[in-house]
């Protein structure tokens, strides 16, 4: 059984998601020890952003040779999610959403064909069977009828792209880091304790 761990905060020792995923891979490997792990960090090594040039190659244009090395990189993004069975990701808010590094991850893994396609019926996601656990970080709270709910753009782009290829995934919540420090204590112990109450991979 594959586990890929994910880190997208740009925050290094410092970051809350990278610190609660951590504990959720943790988690899953002492209850499974066979586990076998893949790391991958987006903000040390970050895919490029889609270019219209890779887009268009993906359609079976002709690649010019300098596209060589994004479209690898494409491809081994998209392999190591496809071979997973589980998927841990810390995912910050940043600016009301997920980083652009994640984006660009994101990007490279919601392809026609291979993770959705479109039918009869509309979008068909291909990605189901996967379990994914997002480890999210917030500075504020965005809790249905706060002021800021409306801002919320993190939690529920993840629901939503992770359900258009077919995968409901799990959240594990830190939230109001940035409240003050009781709440950030607050929020990181409740969140890490979440972790170690996952239930086996
Ligand atoms: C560049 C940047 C933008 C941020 N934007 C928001 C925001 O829009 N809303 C919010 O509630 N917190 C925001 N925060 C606070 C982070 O969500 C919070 O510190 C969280 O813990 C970040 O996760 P990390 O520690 O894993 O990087 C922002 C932080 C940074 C560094």
């Amino acid at each position: 059984m594959k586990l890929l761990h994910i880190d997208s905060s740009v925050l290094g020792p410092h970051s809350v998601s990278r610190q609660v995923s951590a504990a959720i891979v943790d988690r899953l490997k002492q209850a499974t020890p066979s586990l076998e792990l893949v790391y991958r960090d987006l903000s040390q090594t970050p895919l490029a952003h889609l270019s219209g040039s890779h887009l268009a190659a993906a359609q079976g244009a002709p690649a010019p040779a300098e596209l060589g090395p994004d479209l690898a990189a494409s491809a081994a993004a998209l392999d190591e999610f496809l071979a997973a069975d589980v998927v841990v990701i810390g995912a910050p808010m940043y600016n009301f959403t997920i980083p652009s590094q994640l984006k660009a991850w994101i990007d490279r893994i919601v392809v026609a064909g291979k993770t959705f396609s479109y039918g009869a019926n509309g979008p068909q996601g291909l990605a189901g069977g996967k379990r994914v656990i997002l480890a999210i970080s917030r500075g504020g709270y965005y809790g249905a009828g706060s002021p800021a709910a409306a801002l919320e753009h993190l939690e529920t782009y993840l629901r939503g792209v992770f359900g258009f290829i077919g995968i409901n995934p799990e959240f594990i919540v830190a939230d109001g880091i940035q409240v003050g420090p009781e709440h950030r204590e607050k929020a990181i112990a409740g969140a890490l304790q979440a972790a170690t109450n996952l239930r086996a991979a």
